[in-house]
């Protein structure tokens, strides 16, 4: 926020037509949903780039959509960032600004631009919010200032603001290849996927994480005697599960996705401090799904950036995988998702229309 920035008009919201300057007022809007990996992105080779030292893989889901409108202000104006409404908090503003100025930067404009961002599902409690964030903003950003991207180049862009972000810009079973510079790390689909897979979300706990995924990473990766063997493993459990994947064998995706899940959560138990996310909440789900296994009910656990426990299972078992979990698990709030579709993108179109 700057002197130049214009104050916002009624109801809270920018008085866009005075921020024009001559320039049409050019809006797009996108809509992305999280994505949750089975083989897990945890550290990275190039913070600045967002390169990472492994590849993953994940599934988009159907639930928690992230709805962004981006609106092309005035020459050198300020970005300004509304969540629901209302300002975004300071630090994660300056994250979709710095954004945006690359979005401009890659399309030859100085032009600033309103951002307004709505998420269907909670905010930053590991449940993804940052993956199906930064693929909404960068579809809206790149169609907001004219760049026709490639889905490929778009999941290139997506990463810059958020690794997993790369991810959700596909639908369905996504691997990000790790690559090793900014046009080799990108994500494409999984097209030979013949496993019918859904995820039943318990939420443990919604509220915030109490260290960011950014900054836990980096302490595993520069502390963790952990980190090299699970840098080293990775190729062979990604080797596998794809031929789990292509091999339609659910069991062995669902037996794969849960021990890597494990193993990245010891890659940062390892940390120095230790970081751990998982709560006795966590452990007794990771144990009624184990239950759920024994009483012949095919269901795996993976956990991220936080304590909710995410359980793999068929599309067609999901109904009794929540029932189940529910019974052993009273207080608890689980939900369906089904998998889900790639981003989405209306516009760019006149925003006085
Ligand atoms: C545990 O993509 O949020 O969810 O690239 O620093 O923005 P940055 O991290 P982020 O990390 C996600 C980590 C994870 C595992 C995964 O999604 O693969």
């Amino acid at each position: 926020s700057g002197g130049r920035r214009r104050t916002a008009g009624r109801g809270g919201h920018p008085d866009l037509e005075h921020h024009q300057h001559g320039h049409p007022a050019v809006r797009a809007t996108a809509v992305a949903f999280p994505n949750i990996a089975l083989i897990k992105y945890w550290g990275k080779r190039d913070e600045a780039l967002i390169i990472p030292q492994t590849s993953s893989l994940s599934l988009t889901l159907a639930v928690y959509p992230t709805t962004t409108t981006v609106t092309l202000a005035a020459d050198g104006e300020q970005h300004q960032v509304l969540q629901d409404g209302a300002p975004m908090p300071q630090a994660a503003s300056v994250k979709v600004a710095r954004f945006l100025d690359h979005v401009g930067q890659l399309a030859g404009s100085s032009r600033g631009a309103c951002v307004e961002t709505s998420n269907a599902g909670p905010t930053g409690a590991g449940l993804a919010s940052s993956a199906s964030g930064f693929a909404a903003l960068a579809a809206a950003a790149a169609a907001a200032y004219g760049l026709d991207l490639s889905s490929r180049d778009l999941s290139r862009l997506a990463r810059r603001g958020s690794g997993s972000a790369s991810r959700s810009i596909f639908g369905g079973f996504a691997v990000w290849n790790a690559g090793t510079d900014d046009l080799s790390s990108y994500a494409e689909p999984v097209s030979d996927a013949h496993v019918d897979a859904a995820m039943v979300l318990g939420i443990v706990n919604a509220g915030a994480k109490p260290i960011s995924s950014r900054d836990a990473m980096r302490r595993t990766v520069e502390t963790s005697p952990y980190n090299a063997p699970w840098v080293e493993t990775n190729p062979t459990e990604l080797a596998l599960m794809r031929d789990a994947l292509r091999r339609g064998d659910f069991t062995e995706v669902g037996e794969i996705s849960e021990r890597n899940a494990l193993r990245m959560h010891a890659a940062m138990l390892g940390a120095v401090p230790p970081v751990r996310y998982l709560t006795a909440g966590s452990m007794a789900l990771l144990d009624a799904v184990a239950e759920l296994r024994r009483g012949g009910l095919e269901a795996y656990a993976t956990m991220d950036a936080g304590p909710n426990v995410k359980t793999l299972c068929r599309s067609a078992d999901a109904p009794a995988v929540r029932a189940a979990l529910a019974a052993a698990a009273p207080g608890i709030e689980f939900v369906i998702a089904e998998s889900g579709p790639g981003v989405a993108v209306s516009g760019p179109d006149d925003a006085d229309d």
